[in-house]
């Protein structure tokens, strides 16, 4: 497929005149109204009403310069030169512009894309346009481990050439940009289908995508693990995971070893845990957190550093390498934008946990090495690559869930004062708080399958390799789930329930630990900071919002507090 053609099929409601044999695609959302002029090269775009702009950027502001480092997740498109385009753009559509990256001076290109490039490139043949479909936006905001399930997998049926590796980049589920409510796109969608079937949009090759909107079609799509298959997890993550990643894990080889790892997460570590370490941690950051002062961005200050902290030492890792074990955890989160990085923390990892894999064949302690080391059933007990990929699913799947769910909850409950209200008097709500965030706002939207024959869901026919998109978010929020304002954030409804942790036998087996690390935290929160609220004047300066289509959380929670 040319790159041409490529670019037809692009979803996109705004096309450039002249595509050309541009360098470099550049795609995202808006979601208010915006405006683009190009003038003498000098390209304007204003975002709100044209009259009233609340966001304007030029080329030569320094945000566009924060754009040229990759370091924003603004609304931007970087045009210059030889590009072309003119119009207008609507709200909800999505435009793709095409520039000529020659253009751009060495320096100013930024480093992920010259990382893009050189992976689109194909090896053997460079002459083509190379083109990489990418956003200032969406590297930072979706670029975890376990984020857009197909930036760098191979689902079944997909071909390894460049196209294949260029169709990954961009889904319409993780479209590059500033997502910030995905909500009532899914909403309008299950209103017309609760299940929708894309064959086309990327081309023939490029195979099915099956989107599930509605509660019952998810659930028994997760509940179908004979026709649905995880395997498209474990191919997504081997080359960062090894070989045994119980996501990824098929019946029956995921009943046994889901049964050798369950323990290490039992009810009664927890419990010990509880005191002797996830309160120590959330004292240890709220002491910094108040010795700057009463104001703070909890995000960078508490949600960021928490569970990294209470997975490591739950692992039985030292505290004193922490920040570099931080640094290997967020490595491998960001996979996703750079599998060479996240491959090569892994390895460093592995590394780093052997000699204590080691020791505690003969040191039994009360942390999650001794548990995998010593797990036996029926005389089975884990090798060491086993261990090794249990250890390393736990970054994604235990840090950057739990780390999100938090950041969203405060965001929801600092945006609801009176609901905040009710859970600082009455803490038995705190629970109910994480329950309703985790059903409006999953951290994690989706988790895919592959069907393995042609099966069913609902009335809808599912070909054979599809890759199926159950959309917990969308779920969550289906009318015919719950029918009292579901798109509404309210803790006090009931029954109140959601898929945010998966249905079938891959339900989360850290939903415990998920759960006590919220509810210790927020407490400590509110017993420590009184008067909580949100700094409005720095929710404004920063934008502070929720983001993100695969993965959810805030940008930023900018708070004050009372004196003690
Ligand atoms: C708010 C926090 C969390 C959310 C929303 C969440 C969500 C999920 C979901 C949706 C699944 C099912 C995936 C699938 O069906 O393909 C899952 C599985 C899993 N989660 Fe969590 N999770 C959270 C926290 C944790 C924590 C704290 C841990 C461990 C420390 C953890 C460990 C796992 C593991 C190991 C699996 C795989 C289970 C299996 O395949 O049998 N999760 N999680």
């Amino acid at each position: 497929m040319s790159a041409r053609q490529l670019i037809e099929k692009l979803p996109s409601a705004f096309l450039p005149e002249v595509a050309g044999d541009a360098d470099a695609i550049f795609q995202f959302q808006i979601s208010e109204p915006c405006y683009l002029s190009i003038q003498n090269k000098r390209c304007t775009f204003t975002l709100g009403q044209a009259a009233a702009p609340s966001l304007t950027l030029t080329a030569d502001d320094e945000v566009m310069q924060k754009v040229l480092r990759g370091e924003t997740n603004g609304m931007v498109a970087v045009m210059t030169g030889k590009m072309k385009t003119h119009g207008n753009l609507k709200l909800g559509q999505s435009m793709t512009t095409f520039f000529d990256l020659d253009v751009l001076t060495p320096a100013s290109k930024p480093s992920w894309l010259k990382r893009s490039l050189n992976k689109l490139r194909p090896a053997k043949n460079p002459s083509p346009a190379a083109m990489a479909t990418a956003s200032p936006a969406a590297m930072p905001e979706d670029s975890a481990a376990g984020g857009c399930p197909f930036q760098h997998g191979q689902a079944q049926g997909h071909g390894d050439g460049f196209v294949d590796k260029l169709l990954y980049m961009v889904t319409p589920v993780d479209p590059p940009g500033d997502v910030r409510n995905p909500y009532p796109d899914w909403a309008e969608r299950r209103r017309s289908k609760r299940v929708e079937i894309e064959t086309d949009r990327y081309g023939k090759d490029a195979g099915t995508l099956v989107y599930l909107y509605g509660h019952a079609e998810v659930i028994e799509c997760l509940h179908n693990n004979e026709d649905f298959s995880s395997s498209i997890l474990q191919n997504m993550y081997s080359s960062v995971m090894g070989a045994h990643i119980l996501v990824g894990m098929d019946e029956p080889a995921h009943a046994g070893y889901r049964n050798l790892v369950a323990p290490a997460l039992r009810p009664k570590l927890l419990t010990k845990w509880e005191e002797s370490l996830i309160q120590v941690v959330v004292d240890e950051l709220i002491v910094k957190l108040k010795a700057k002062g009463n104001k703070a961005d909890l995000v960078a200050d508490f949600t960021f550093a928490y569970p990294a902290r209470v997975v490591g030492q739950v692992i039985g890792l030292p505290q004193d390498n922490f920040e570099q074990f931080q640094q290997w955890a967020m490595g491998i989160l960001e996979g996703a934008a750079d599998p060479d990085k996240a491959a090569e923390c892994a390895k460093e990892v592995r590394a780093y946990l052997a000699p204590f894999i080691e020791a505690r064949r003969t040191d039994r302690r009360e942390d999650m090495i001794s548990e995998l080391v010593h797990a036996e059933i029926d005389g089975q007990k884990l090798n060491d690559e086993e261990i090794y990929s249990f250890l390393l699913l736990l970054l994604p799947a235990g840090i950057e869930t739990t780390y999100r769910a938090l950041g969203s909850m405060l965001f929801h409950l600092l945006s609801n004062p009176e609901q905040l209200n009710d859970v600082r008097n009455d803490r038995s709500l705190v629970n109910k708080a994480f329950e309703e965030t985790l059903r409006v706002d999953p951290p994690v939207q989706l988790t895919p399958r592959v069907a393995l024959r042609e099966s069913k869901i609902g009335d809808t026919i599912i070909p054979e390799n599809a890759v199926v998109l159950p959309l917990l978010g969308a779920a969550n929020r289906d009318p015919a789930f719950i029918s009292d304002n579901p798109e509404v954030y309210n803790l006090h409804r009931s029954p109140l329930r959601h898929v945010t942790f998966g249905n079938g036998v891959h339900t989360c087996i850290g939903l415990h630990l998920a759960r006590l690390e919220i509810k210790i935290a927020l407490n400590k929160l509110l017993d420590a900071l009184p008067g909580l609220r949100f700094d409005d004047e720095e929710v404004i300066r920063l934008d502070a919002h929720i983001r993100g289509k695969s993965f959810r959380s805030p940008t930023a929670l900018p708070v004050i507090w009372d004196d003690d």
